[in-house]
């Protein structure tokens, strides 16, 4: 039953320790376009072809960056951070350098990686982490379609 009593009457609850309040998250989302080809330069042209399909052929994809942070609400601003400082932060490590290029080429900090959407959710983190402050990087999810993604995550 509901409890009707003024503020001033009802027994005085604790507040939640820290740790079991809810967490608060803030998500920022931006896109690019870029080609690639699924291949694995030490295998032969029959084994990518068998391993990844008609995937090995050079095609492009809009691709979406998701990236999630977590953290505690600053009471002097209400923001947890400020999403156009994420949004700049992903132009400059990630989307001006990626936008209109060959991810299997063209990108020194893509070399050496098969350029699947799990191999670029990666290398985003690595690019984003550094920058953000200590242990508010939650997730940095990539879409290759409207239908499939990869993503990069700390555990709950
Ligand atoms: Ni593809």
């Amino acid at each position: 039953m509901l409890n009707f009593l003024p503020r001033a009457e009802r027994p005085s609850v604790p507040p939640l320790p820290m740790d079991s309040r809810p967490k608060v998250r803030i998500s920022r989302r931006e896109g690019f376009n870029a080609a690639h080809q699924l291949c694995d330069p030490v295998r032969s042209d029959e084994e990518n072809r068998r391993m990844y399909g008609k995937c090995v052929n050079l095609h492009g994809h809009n691709y979406v960056v998701e990236v999630v942070v977590t953290g505690e609400i600053d009471p002097a601003t209400g923001y947890l951070m400020d999403l156009k400082q994420l949004s700049d932060l992903m132009a400059s490590q990630i989307i001006e350098t990626v936008d209109h290029r060959n991810l299997n080429t063209d990108i020194p900090w893509l070399r050496d990686r098969i350029p699947t959407a799990e191999n670029l959710a990666v290398a985003f983190w690595d690019r984003l982490q550094p920058h953000l402050p200590e242990s508010s990087l939650h997730t940095v999810r990539v879409y290759e379609t409207e239908k499939s993604w990869a993503e990069c995550s700390v555990d709950d």
